[in-house]
């Protein structure tokens, strides 16, 4: 069903108790006036930062990082930080803007992320958050309740099936390791090995503690072998964390009133070349680009819940 801004303002007063004394008359037209922001969520590697590019190139928008670490100075690699060639000229906030031993905490997102999301609505520009951080998504949404009367959200979950996001994920970390992760966390290296502030929480860091610790004690092999070891526990760590933040947005979707739509990714993570980049449209960058369009196009308060499709049964493993 669709409803168009007069139909909203036409819209009869029903006999709904809304908090605040409003009626529905009001409340419907309070929604129809919010200005529109898109939320891209998934795990790490599921190519959260790529789809969103995608759409910021179609439609006018700038990207808003929700990622706790990229708000770091420094580890580019380590964090996975877009790089300029991959931003395609559009605009990143709260990228790269924390002093690296600075604490930064959701509280500082809600402040930092609303006053970036005003500034881009104010230019007449869409606003899209992109991170793997749910925790901070979720305390500028849903517990901002200045953000909350202001914005109206649209929700697009990537998803890739946990096997193959593993394997994935995991040969990312090969190729961190083959470009420069090693010399990028020894500069983060803490002798006292308190690894729990700032940039130094990155998964990535800790784990060669003990490999900067001991390199320049050991011959080659022994060497190879601790790397070897550290390289194992990074990929663990990042499966892990990858599997929390499944969790996250299952807990969230099943407790928020979040209309979430899902996007399944995982058929462009197992073909190659221009397959991949083929199912990524067909099942990604296409679908979300005509949510997003609706979304933005529609006036219709009834629109989300019309058209996500919950996706099947979730099975953890
Ligand atoms: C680790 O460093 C932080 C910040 O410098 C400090 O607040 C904390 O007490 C330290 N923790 C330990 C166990 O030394
Ligand atoms: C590395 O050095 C620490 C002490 O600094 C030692 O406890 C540890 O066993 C060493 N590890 C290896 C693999 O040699
Ligand atoms: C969602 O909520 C239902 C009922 O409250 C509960 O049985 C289920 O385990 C929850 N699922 C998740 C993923 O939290
Ligand atoms: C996502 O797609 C893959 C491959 O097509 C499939 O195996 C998997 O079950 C799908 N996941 C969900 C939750 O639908």
């Amino acid at each position: 069903m669709r409803i168009s801004f007069s139909a909203c303002k036409q819209a009869q007063p029903l006999q709904v108790n809304i908090p605040g004394g409003l009626n529905m008359d009001q409340f419907i037209l309070g929604r129809c006036r919010k200005d529109k922001v898109v939320i891209v969520m998934g795990a790490t590697g599921t190519g959260k930062s790529r789809l969103s590019i995608d759409l910021a190139t179609r439609f006018d928008a700038e990207i808003v990082n929700s990622d706790k670490m990229q708000v770091y100075k420094g580890l580019n690699i380590i964090t996975n930080k877009v790089t300029e060639e991959e931003c395609r000229g559009v605009p990143h906030h709260l990228l790269g803007i924390v002093e690296p031993d600075a604490d930064f905490a959701a509280v500082d997102f809600v402040n930092h992320a609303s006053t970036a999301v005003d500034s881009i609505t104010r230019s007449g520009r869409v606003p899209i958050i992109a991170g793997g951080s749910n925790s901070y998504i979720k305390a500028l949404v849903n517990d901002d309740m200045e953000f909350k009367s202001k914005y109206e959200c649209c929700f697009l979950w990537v998803d890739v099936w946990m096997p193959v996001l593993h394997s994935f994920v995991s040969e990312r970390v090969d190729k961190m390791v083959d470009a420069s992760l090693i010399d990028e966390a020894r500069e983060f290296f803490d002798p006292e090995g308190n690894y729990s502030c700032g940039i130094k929480r990155a998964i990535g860091v800790s784990e060669l503690d003990e490999f900067f610790r001991n390199e320049s004690f050991l011959d080659y092999d022994k060497r190879a072998s601790i790397l070897e070891d550290a390289t194992d526990k990074i990929k663990a760590n990042t499966c892990k964390l990858a599997c929390h933040q499944l969790q996250n947005i299952l807990r969230l979707r099943n407790q928020s009133e979040w209309h979430i739509n899902y996007l399944n990714a995982t058929e462009a993570f197992l073909k190659r070349g221009l397959e991949s980049i083929e199912a990524w449209e067909r099942l990604v960058a296409r679908p979300a680009t005509r949510v997003v369009d609706r979304f933005l196009c529609e006036d219709d308060v009834n629109f989300m819940s019309a058209i996500a499709l919950p996706p099947p049964i979730y099975q953890i493993m």
